[in-house]
């Protein structure tokens, strides 16, 4: 990190006063080191869910929730989308700079040759109940990759950690075809070399034996810009999960394991398939009253899925670039009433208008539109937080080889607001 201080905050208790170093970012708010605050003045900051604290300083990606700006590498989500692919932005997360020719060659071709699983770990998706979750699936293959790829878990090792970050992005669209063909009872499909990673992935979710399978381009573009859309988002609750468990040292594959279960809560990556679920329930455009009614009132816990963000506190520019997608996947697939579209599109047009969700700042996120698209697709509900794990897999990897890398990392080891009871004697139970 810079550690360049840039000026000092003071802050007083019991008039005793403490210096706290600050630092400025490239780019954000001003940071205070508080590092040395406990041994000081031997008190804890108090920041549940972690709204005012900056867990670390990373290079990878940076976000503007006022602005509604989200870069990667500097690079602005929309220019990336229009103009860039999945494979060349894992390139440019991974390591830094956008890849010349020969270097996005070879490294398109070393994800390519690394898709398919070890042949006896196709056995495991059979132990699974045939309506487990593809999330659930998700989370113990990948984890048992521990058990197989003995060969890059040494995460202190610079070629095993390379080993490891080209197996899990390549594997990951594999693994995440071969538990929707087993939840759907098709036989499983084998990735192909001559297919890009979009194509394929369409290819082992949607083929079957009795005939050939051509991908639809539309489909695979659209495919491959929802890869780009999801593929980094700064220290969000998923990447925190996979920056704590390798903070200890586990091997990438468990760590990653940790951030598929971490997104698939509804609050976070699960969120696309409450919004589409939810866009359903509501059916059509006259019950919109009702739901956003629902959203505003306290002692419901309905909120509005796809709707709010911890950062963004404007437009997810994820959600605009999506929105023009859903338009024209569903155009182009000559779906364009789809009549989950236009409840989406009155919805937004109706929470926006209203005072409860503009005074909260709550806009559409990433998650409002792209259950829409998976949806147009092909994909069932159950499959959008798979899609969204395979595609956020290489920020996991990003800020995880960024962490370990680092000389200075620590074990992460948060502390309490302990509100508990003091210390006491036991009782023995004739005097209780
Ligand atoms: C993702 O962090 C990331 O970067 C995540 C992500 C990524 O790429 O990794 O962007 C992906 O997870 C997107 C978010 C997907 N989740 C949803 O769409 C679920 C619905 N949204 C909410 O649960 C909520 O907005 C969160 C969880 C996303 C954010 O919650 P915060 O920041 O903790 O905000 P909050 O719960 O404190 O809400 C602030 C206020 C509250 O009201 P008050 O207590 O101030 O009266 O806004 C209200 C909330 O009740 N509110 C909502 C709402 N979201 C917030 N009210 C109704 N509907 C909503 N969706």
């Amino acid at each position: 990190m810079s550690d360049q201080k840039t000026k000092s905050a003071t802050l007083t208790i019991d008039g005793e006063s403490y210096d706290l170093p600050m630092y400025s970012p490239s780019a954000g708010p001003d940071v205070v080191d508080v590092r040395k605050l406990y041994a000081q003045a031997k008190v804890f900051t108090y920041d549940p869910g972690f709204t005012s604290t900056a867990a670390c300083d990373s290079t990878i990606t940076f976000i503007d929730g006022g602005k509604g700006e989200l870069l990667h590498r500097g690079y602005p989500i929309d220019q990336l989308a229009e103009k860039s692919h999945y494979l060349e932005v894992c390139y440019l997360l991974l390591y830094g700079e956008l890849p010349g020719a020969k270097q996005l060659e070879d490294f398109e071709s070393l994800v390519t040759y690394h898709t398919m699983l070890h042949e006896q770990m196709m056995m495991f998706f059979r132990g699974f109940r045939r309506d487990a979750h593809p999330m659930a699936i998700m989370t113990g293959v990948v984890g048992a990759m521990s058990a197989f790829y003995h060969d890059s878990t040494d995460v202190d090792d610079p070629h095993e950690r390379e080993v490891a970050t080209i197996r899990l992005i390549a594997k990951m669209p594999t693994i995440a075809a071969l538990a929707y063909k087993f939840s759907i009872g098709q036989p499983f499909v084998y990735p192909r070399n001559d297919l890009d990673y979009a194509s394929n992935f369409l290819r082992m979710c949607f083929a079957v034996p009795a005939e050939d399978y051509e991908v639809n381009p539309i489909l695979s573009r659209a495919m491959d810009r929802i890869f780009t859309l999801h593929a980094d988002h700064e220290q969000n609750a998923s990447t925190s999960t996979v920056r704590l468990a390798s903070s200890s040292g586990a091997n990438p594959f468990a760590c990653i394991a940790a951030g598929i279960a971490c997104l698939w809560g509804p609050a976070h990556g699960g969120a696309n398939q409450a919004c589409l679920e939810m866009l359903r329930e509501i059916g059509t455009a006259d019950r919109i009253p009702e739901y956003i009614a629902r959203a505003k009132d306290k002692s419901d816990p309905f909120r509005l899925m796809g709707f709010g963000h911890r950062v963004y506190k404007n437009f997810d520019p994820r959600a605009k670039v999506l929105k023009e997608s859903a338009d024209e996947v569903l155009e182009l697939l000559g779906i364009e009433n789809n009549p989950t579209l236009q409840v989406a599109k009155e919805l937004e047009k109706a929470a926006l208008a209203d005072e409860y969700f503009a005074s909260k700042k709550l806009f559409p996120n990433v998650d409002f539109y792209s259950g829409i698209i998976l949806e147009a697709m092909g994909f069932p509900t159950s499959m959008f937080t798979p899609i969204f794990a395979v595609s956020r897999t290489v920020g996991w990897i990003s800020q995880w080889k960024e962490m370990i890398s680092d000389p200075a990392m620590k074990i992460g080891r948060p502390r309490q607001l302990y509100t508990g009871e003091t210390m006491r004697d036991y009782v023995d139970i004739e005097k209780r």
